[in-house]
């Protein structure tokens, strides 16, 4: 797992740590995001699960996910699908266009992917996995890494005769990690929740630790840091080169800074609310030059997370739900 180390565009090397990624979300870590998040202090952004499938059939609306800005990188497209030969030539795809380097997702618990074998559903089968990965791997020079949750456990096999069914078996990232020892990895993202717990519930933070015994590449840990404190405990308790932020990003992409902030001098500051009124409508506009028009239909989310902190705000929201232009928001903006 150690060859990509060696090749020049390995920039995971590059980075100082801890580093701090953005982690790949479907509907949030598109490039205007992406962008905001990494002017804001993340080191390195994933994008949101792109179906290998949609790109091995030239699908035009996969196509157009793929859109990279300037000042994004280092960008990692992530990948999902569950057909090693459609991985081929979506890599091929990918490795042209100016990514830095190609995930591949094993944590999905999402129906669209997990329930049709694909995602976090794929742990449960290693061979299956390992031909994936090698398929990646064998297709583009770009460092490739692999996103996991801790577990899942095996389907039970109903016996009929016997009207019995065997003992669900768990399978570990671990079991993962071992099997594709001679596969060139560089990093791993491990969202410390098994498949079962889902969103919700306790990270296992002695199971990412112990994962260093056994791969050498970068581990990133991932999963409920939501503040500077909760990053700080979160390398405390793993030990790890880096932390995957997810959900603690929602209206607040400058906590990458902050928690740069934390580790350094031990307090980080809030954004006034003119700051944050800033950053949003730069972040509309990026979205504006990706997406043009629908890329302010979505920005209407990330609108309201920037507002969660507003208390007494109910009307300006109800008016920033309903924005179609960038003169919307800044009327809206104007006004409170
Ligand atoms: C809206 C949403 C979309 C997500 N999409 C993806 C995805 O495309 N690929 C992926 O590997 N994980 C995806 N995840 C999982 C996150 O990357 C992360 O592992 C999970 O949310 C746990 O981290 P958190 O507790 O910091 O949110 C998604 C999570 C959310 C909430």
């Amino acid at each position: 797992m150690s060859k990509s180390n060696k090749t020049s565009k390995n920039f995971w090397l590059s980075l100082r740590k801890p580093i701090l990624a953005l982690a790949p979300m479907a509907g949030i870590t598109d490039p205007g995001f992406c962008t905001i998040c990494r002017k804001n202090g993340a080191d390195v952004v994933y994008t949101e699960m792109i179906s290998a499938d949609g790109l091995h059939h030239d699908s035009k609306k996969t196509l157009e996910m793929l859109k990279i800005l300037p000042r994004e990188k280092p960008v990692i497209v992530q990948l999902f699908g569950k057909n090693p030969e459609k991985f081929v030539r979506a890599t091929k795809i990918v490795t042209k266009l100016g990514f830095s380097g190609i995930d591949i997702n094993f944590g999905c618990p999402a129906k669209k992917v997990a329930g049709h074998g694909g995602g976090a559903t794929l742990m449960r089968d290693l061979n299956l996995c390992y031909d994936i990965i090698k398929s990646v791997c064998d297709n583009t020079d770009l460092p490739v890494s692999i996103k996991v949750r801790t577990s899942i456990k095996s389907e039970s096999i109903k016996n009929k005769n016997l009207n019995t069914k065997t003992k669900k078996k768990i399978i570990t990232s671990l079991d993962l990690i071992k099997k594709i020892k001679d596969l060139r990895v560089s990093a791993i993202m491990i969202h410390g929740r098994s498949y079962e717990q889902g969103f919700n519930g306790e990270i296992d933070y002695n199971y990412i630790k112990n994962i260093k015994k056994y791969f050498k590449g970068i581990i990133l840990a991932n999963g409920n840091i939501y503040t500077p404190e909760k990053a700080k405990e979160t390398i405390q308790k793993t030990k790890v080169q880096g932390l995957g932020i997810a959900r603690g990003v929602y209206g607040k992409p400058w906590i990458f800074q902050q928690i740069k902030d934390y580790l350094e001098k031990g307090k980080y500051k809030e954004k006034s609310w003119t700051q944050i009124k800033k950053i949003a409508l730069e972040h509309a506009k990026l979205n504006y030059k990706v997406k043009n028009n629908y890329g302010l239909i979505e920005m209407r989310k990330h609108l309201l997370f920037y507002t969660k902190t507003q208390k007494n705000a109910k009307e300006m929201r109800r008016e920033l739900v309903s924005v179609k232009t960038i003169k919307d928001i800044e009327k809206i903006f104007k006004k409170y």
